[in-house]
């Protein structure tokens, strides 16, 4: 059985990446095997797991794949090695996927075909791009779990609103659920904004899904820069506790549905 989570906040800069990457991190220390997809064309997370040579090569992608039926089954070539997790990186070509896909039947679906024989994983982490388009619908759909990064910030509310209703109305185009897994507050700082804005997310998930609070800390940017998650990366952090519980929850939650 394997537990998809997108991890999606069409906001710029909300944290998807570092969430990602250090929650694919967190459930490989728990034993999982793990997939990690950077669906989104600007390649971070690709950046952030030491792929960027793949970005740029001539190599079968995402591109080449969802829009073609022909070879939609063959998503396995597109994996790669890494010290913690295997990954999907994106590529430069994905900056054209949202037009490859315009006219093609059953576009917010070709992810979901695309994953459907990946079942040697326990999760599959999928970094979505900061936008509400194709791509994130694919990624929504193919889940049916979304973890949301958001900072601590007044203007996430708005954001917050757009995506629980972009994800109400996938549920009912195409009848299915979109689970919320948890709201992770990134970048969390110690100022009024960032307390009102905790309190905000704990009244607003309440009822839905737990809330982390990850702060802001070099390290985790260091990581990045090396090529792998807190986990692997040599300095201590005190976060990695707090993404080894998003990584427990997760255990917790419907897989195939
Ligand atoms: N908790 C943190 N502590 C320190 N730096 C952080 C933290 N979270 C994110 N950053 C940094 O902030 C920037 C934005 O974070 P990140 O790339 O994860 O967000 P994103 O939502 O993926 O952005 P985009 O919308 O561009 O895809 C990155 O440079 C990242 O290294
Ligand atoms: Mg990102």
């Amino acid at each position: 059985m394997t537990t998809k989570i997108a991890v999606s906040n069409q906001k710029g800069g909300a944290g998807k990446t570092t969430t990602s990457i250090n929650v694919a991190g967190a459930l490989n220390q728990l034993g999982y095997n793990v997939l990690l997809i950077d669906l989104d064309p600007q390649g971070h997370a690709t950046e952030g797991v030491g792929l960027e040579d793949e970005y740029d090569e001539d190599v079968i992608n995402f591109y080449d794949v969802l829009p073609d039926l022909d070879v939609i089954d063959e998503t396995a070539q597109l994996i790669y090695e890494h010290s913690e997790m295997d990954v999907i990186p994106s590529h430069q070509n994905m900056i054209n996927i949202e037009d490859a896909l315009a006219g093609v039947p059953n576009r917010e679906n070709r992810l979901s075909m695309a994953l459907d024989n990946l079942d040697e994983y326990e999760y599959i982490v999928i970094d979505c791009p900061p936008n509400l388009g194709v791509l994130t619908d694919n990624a929504l759909l193919a889940c049916e779990n979304v973890l949301i990064p958001a900072q601590a910030k007044t203007t996430s509310i708005r954001a917050l609103e757009l995506l629980f209703k972009q994800i109400n109305a996938l549920e009912a185009a195409f009848g299915t659920e979109i689970q919320e897994v948890g709201l992770v507050a990134n970048e969390v700082g110690t100022d009024n904004e960032a307390d009102e804005m905790m309190e905000w997310f704990e009244e607003v998930f309440e009822e839905r899904a737990p809330v982390w609070e990850i702060r802001k800390r070099v390290a985790l940017q260091r990581a990045w820069n090396t090529g792998v998650s807190i986990f692997e990366h040599e300095e201590d952090c005190d976060m990695e506790k707090v993404y080894l519980q998003i990584a427990e929850s997760l255990e917790g939650i419907d897989g195939e549905r």
